[in-house]
């Protein structure tokens, strides 16, 4: 297959490798405004070559495309792949804010073309098998769902800017692990925020953002979502998701690499060395996930997460930043439409 990619900073740098080394992929056409990007790609990896803008790429006569560009221009290019018909994957979010995502999902409802959001939890081995073990049954009534994201350090002011901010950016992959996991949809969530004092104001405060979040959410059964997510971890990158039933409880993210210490006297795990970023912590799971691109690409199987699904956690980030924002707890029918 011919696969496009657009967008080669940290993300799309790697997904261009985790691309070439897949069976399906027989070339990658990138495309990048930062020439240099582009270059250290098509240097290192033979079967990619360069375009010079989306808009080339989307017409150069390709099988799939993966947008990994900035967040801010998900809806616009989101829009002109599949309008081409071209299958599309899309790294989270949907797009920079609420309005512009319903317009994309408004635009493009009745659409055939396959669009995939990327949310790659939902493909790394130990979250399946916590979501595998709620849907047997092994858990009996799940009553709590635990979800963390710590990062070691706070991205570039440049990428915070247009993140949408801690909820939209970050504590949405919490947010989709806890539907994806449960199987239940969000009612209400309350959030709180803080913004570290030492950071420089162009990080968080310029942005009306935050450097550290939780965010419980009551989930449609009843069963009680806690999120915890920060952007300065210094002891490593933290993924981890805990399951509470009546029957047993189970873990996903709890090995050598858990960036945590303990305290607990004569214990030395975990042994490290720990996480230091996704790119690290996740790299199955976005294998997975791409493979699992290709397939919906050449219509072997349906999108695994589809634009309709990723709304659900679009509202539950939507509901959490004005939660914190406004120091109440929100329900979701009050922002989603
Ligand atoms: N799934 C995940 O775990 C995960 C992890 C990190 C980032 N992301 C998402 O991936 C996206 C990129 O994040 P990143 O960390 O790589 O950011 P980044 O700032 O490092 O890279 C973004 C790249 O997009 C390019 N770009 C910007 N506008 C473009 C346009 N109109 N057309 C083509 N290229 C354009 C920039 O030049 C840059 O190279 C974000 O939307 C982010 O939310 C997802």
């Amino acid at each position: 297959m011919r696969i496009g990619l657009i967008g080669l900073g940290r993300i799309g740098g790697f997904h261009a490798d985790t691309l070439a080394a897949l069976d399906h992929v027989t070339e990658l056409v990138v495309t990048d405004p930062v020439a240099a990007a582009v270059d250290a790609v098509t240097a290192r990896i033979g079967k990619a070559t360069a375009m010079a803008s989306p808009e080339a790429l989307l017409d150069a006569g390709i099988d799939g495309v993966v947008i990994a560009a900035a967040t801010s221009a998900h809806a616009e290019l989101l829009l002109a792949a599949v309008e081409r018909g071209i299958p599309t994957f899309c790294e989270k979010p949907i797009a920079g804010s609420a309005d512009e995502a319903v317009a994309v999902r408004d635009r493009l409802r009745g659409s055939d073309v396959p669009v995939q959001i990327g949310y790659p939890r939902r493909f790394d081995p130990a979250f399946v098998a916590a979501r595998d073990a709620v849907r047997a049954g092994e858990l009996g009534r799940v009553h709590t769902v635990r979800s963390t994201t710590l990062d070691p350090a706070p991205p570039p002011a440049a990428y915070l800017a247009v993140s949408g901010g801690m909820f939209r950016d970050c504590a949405v992959h919490d947010f989709d692990a806890v539907r994806w996991v449960t199987g239940q949809e969000a009612v209400e969530v309350y959030a709180v925020g803080a913004v570290d004092p030492d950071a420089p104001a162009e990080l968080y405060a310029d942005n009306r953002d935050w450097s550290s979040a939780s965010t419980l959410i009551t989930l449609a059964d009843g069963t009680i979502g806690v999120v915890s997510n920060t952007r300065t971890n210094a002891r490593g990158y933290d993924v981890r998701l805990e399951v509470h039933g009546v029957l047993d409880s189970v873990a996903a993210g709890l090995d050598e690499g858990l960036p945590l210490r303990s305290t607990q006297p004569g214990i030395t795990w975990p042994a490290g060395p720990p996480h230091t970023f996704f790119v690290d912590r996740l790299t199955e799971a976005f294998r997975r996930e791409l493979a699992a691109f290709c397939r919906v690409a050449a219509g072997e199987i349906p999108s695994p997460c589809t634009i309709e699904d990723a709304m659900g956690t679009a509202w539950i980030a939507e509901a959490a930043t004005l939660s914190a924002l406004e120091g109440r707890p929100v329900r979701i029918d009050e922002v989603a439409r």
